[in-house]
């Protein structure tokens, strides 16, 4: 079975084909296309709903043309007319997301999949950075999941910590009650003078810094649920900020501190890298989970991955670590088609009776 798979819940636009061997189960990505206004929204410091949307129309066809090129030899726009690419299904992100990117891969594949009639699977974006786990890719090798699961999706949206019984019986057990992980990245980097987004340029940063350099809080480490809490982070550093009368907006000041910005960094990186790994390393002992998940752009972090492992070793925990490749990690359409054969496939009257379901 072959599905295509389309995701813009933000600002990528993204088309992926995949293949799901019928026998063995496994996921074998056959193309990947991903296309990103990010240096547009580098430019205003963040996503502008109403931009990011805008450039959604604008790549959404080359980039489904290139997958389908690449991925099963279609070419959609010498195709004779009449012609249907040999897929078996189009899958597409429903929510969460931004609803101006989200309408647009929505309305493209209802289209496509009434054109050339072929089943529709709605997927939610959170499942996607799950199941990209479970891809089998040059650099990813095939993988078996044992329930129970837990997973830790960790993005510029969300954070997020899911149990997983089964692929049908998967429950949210814990989020953040306010910025997620990668958005907390992202306002301290603001605050820092460092370029949208900034997750990776603090990590690059964090490598030369002393991570006990300053001690900030780690909110909600204790509690007795599994929610997270990072906007007392972004507060922390902004009245250090203040207090120390830093100013990295000041060209001159930035160049003569090079070495207080590594640190703060790294500082910055161990405390959101604490509270992910203990609150999810506890969730995982909770549940005796026999896998954890990790998946959204933070997971990209090299040292989340690293503490996690080894957290795990450290507490006796024999859990099997997933992590995706890095491409796999942020927003991209080959999760999305991964997260379909889990999913089942929804006419779209069912989703347009019931839109709270689904957006
Ligand atoms: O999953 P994603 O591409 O988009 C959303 O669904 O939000 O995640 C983007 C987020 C951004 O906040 C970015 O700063 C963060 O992931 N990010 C990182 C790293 N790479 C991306 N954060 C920390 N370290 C990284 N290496
Ligand atoms: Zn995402």
């Amino acid at each position: 079975m072959t599905v295509l798979g389309i995701e813009t819940s933000c600002d990528e636009t993204a088309a992926a084909v995949l293949s799901r061997d019928d026998k063995t189960g496994q996921l074998t990505l056959l193309s990947s296309a991903v296309a990103s206004s990010l240096t547009l929204h580098a430019q205003t410091g963040g996503i502008i709903p109403e931009i990011a949307a805008r450039e959604q129309v604008k790549y959404i066809l080359p980039v489904i043309t290139k997958a389908l090129e690449e991925g099963v030899g279609f070419s959609l726009p010498n195709a004779p007319k009449g012609a249907i690419p040999p897929i078996d299904a189009i899958a597409v992100t429903y929510g969460p997301g931004l609803i101006g990117s989200l309408l647009v891969g929505v309305e493209t594949a209802k289209t496509l999949a009434l054109l050339w009639n072929k089943p529709l699977i709605p997927v939610n974006h959170l499942y996607g950075h799950v199941y990209a786990n479970l891809l089998t890719t040059k650099n990813q090798q095939p993988t078996t999941l044992k329930f129970p699961a837990v997973a830790l999706v960790v993005s510029g949206g969300h954070t997020d910590l899911i149990l997983m019984q089964s692929h049908e019986d998967i429950t949210v057990i814990g989020g953040t009650r306010d910025d997620a992980a990668g958005e907390a990245f992202d306002k301290i980097g603001r605050l820092l003078n460092l370029p949208y987004p900034a997750g990776p340029i603090i990590s690059r940063l964090a490598e030369k810094g002393n991570p006990k350099a300053f001690d900030l809080p780690r909110p909600m480490l204790g509690s007795h649920d599994f929610d997270f809490s990072f906007s007392g982070l972004k507060t922390a550093v902004l009245n250090l900020n203040k207090k120390q009368g830093w100013n990295f907006t000041d060209e001159q000041f930035a160049k003569e501190n090079q070495q207080l910005l590594s640190d703060i960094c790294a500082s910055v990186q161990a405390a959101i890298i604490d509270v992910l790994v203990r609150k999810t390393l506890k969730a995982v002992k909770h549940y005796q989970a026999n896998s954890l998940l990790i998946g959204g752009g933070v997971a990209a972090n090299e040292k989340l991955a690293k503490t996690f492992s080894e957290k795990a070793q450290e507490q006796d925990i024999s859990t099997h670590i997933f992590i995706p490749e890095r491409s796999l990690c942020t927003d991209n359409a080959a999760m999305i088609a991964a997260a379909s054969f889990f999913t089942d496939p929804v006419a779209w009257e069912e989703v347009t009776a019931n839109p709270e379901l689904y957006f």
